[in-house]
């Protein structure tokens, strides 16, 4: 259980059934967060209901987001508008279901989600994206990051349907925050690194490290990513904003810098990196939302063969 105070906000959750949402639910419930989660298909969790709903319908949408969050008889709470909306529904990745489907369903989801609670009045909208956005996770053939660290300010390039999707979701949610004056947080997640899966994830990076530029060495903990949903739930104000939500180092032992210097040569550094900084840096998370990291990965095995 977290230290930090509980503010219980009313959070619906979209997605929340999938890999990374599961871990971010029960993240948040630590903070005493109410959840309602808005997905196709039920999440094994009994403190949270879930309404089934295909959110690229946008009527779907709307009324999943002004809703009920528990089913009792009578209906004991009032309808309350939500807090905050943190949608992660979608398709995850490329090749899962055919090109043109993966970009109707996330960027039909994302457009609806980010209209309807726009127009509802939900204040708070934090949305995942993704660091594919960058532009090197699904390039056709091998491409350089334009430069180190690869910060929020490098301009997104992808030629993938999944990142070129996921970066429709962003101008949408700068033109609805622009116009609706509310805070839209979009966090491009990193490769979401389960507990079940880290000792798996961590040998291969660890040792096979030049494999790993599609992750630009980088990794974004389950659980961490319920602890950034939080940070972002509880500061009001920034308005619309892009954070990498990336968990702080490196994903294998060596000082980044002269990693980065022996595996991408060509590529220029705009500033001094931490000795272990993550190259898709988190640094923009850690000053405005205060995030610190609660599940580095060196902390939890042993990953030599
Ligand atoms: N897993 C990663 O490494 C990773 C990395 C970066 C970003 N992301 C993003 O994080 C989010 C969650 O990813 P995940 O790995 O948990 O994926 P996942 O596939 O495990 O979970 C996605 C959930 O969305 C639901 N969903 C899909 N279409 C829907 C629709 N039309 N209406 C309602 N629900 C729908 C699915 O049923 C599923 O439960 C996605 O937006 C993904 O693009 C994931």
């Amino acid at each position: 259980m977290s230290l930090l105070p509980h503010s219980g906000k009313r959070i619906v959750f979209t997605g929340g059934s999938g890999l990374a949402g599961s871990y971010a639910i029960s993240k948040l419930l630590e903070y005493g967060h109410k959840i309602l989660n808005v997905d196709l298909t039920p999440l094994s969790n009994p403190d949270v209901y879930t309404l089934k709903a295909d959110l690229t319908d946008g009527a779907q949408a709307f009324n999943s987001l002004s809703c009920h969050f528990k089913l009792t008889e009578p209906f004991r709470e009032p309808l309350q508008t939500p807090d905050a909306v943190i949608h992660f529904a979608g398709i995850p990745r490329n090749m899962l279901v055919p090109d043109n489907e993966l970009f109707r369903v996330n960027t039909m989801s994302s457009y609806n989600v980010i209209e309807s609670a726009c127009k509802l009045g939900i204040k708070k909208i934090i949305l995942a994206s993704s660091v594919t956005t960058y532009g090197v996770t699904y390039a056709e053939g091998d491409v350089d990051y334009p430069s180190f660290p690869v910060d929020e300010s490098v301009p997104v390039n992808p030629m993938d349907t999944y990142a070129t999707s996921k970066v429709c979701m962003e101008r949408v949610a700068s033109s609805f925050a622009r116009r609706f004056g509310v805070d839209i947080y979009v966090l491009r997640i990193g490769a979401v690194i389960t507990p079940d899966r880290h000792e798996e994830a961590f040998r291969g990076y660890v040792n096979e490290p030049h494999h790993w530029k599609v992750h630009g060495w980088s990794y974004t903990d389950a659980r961490d990513l319920g602890n950034m949903c939080h940070l972002c739930v509880e500061k009001d104000g920034l308005g619309f904003q892009i954070f990498n939500a990336t968990n702080d180092e490196i994903t294998n032992e060596h000082p980044t810098e002269e990693f980065l210097r022996m595996v991408c040569p060509e590529t220029p550094f705009t500033r001094v990196m931490g000795k272990y900084e993550a190259p898709f840096t988190n640094r923009k998370m850690k000053e405005m939302l205060k995030f610190q990291e609660e599940y580095p990965w060196r902390n939890q095995s042993n990953f030599k063969n």
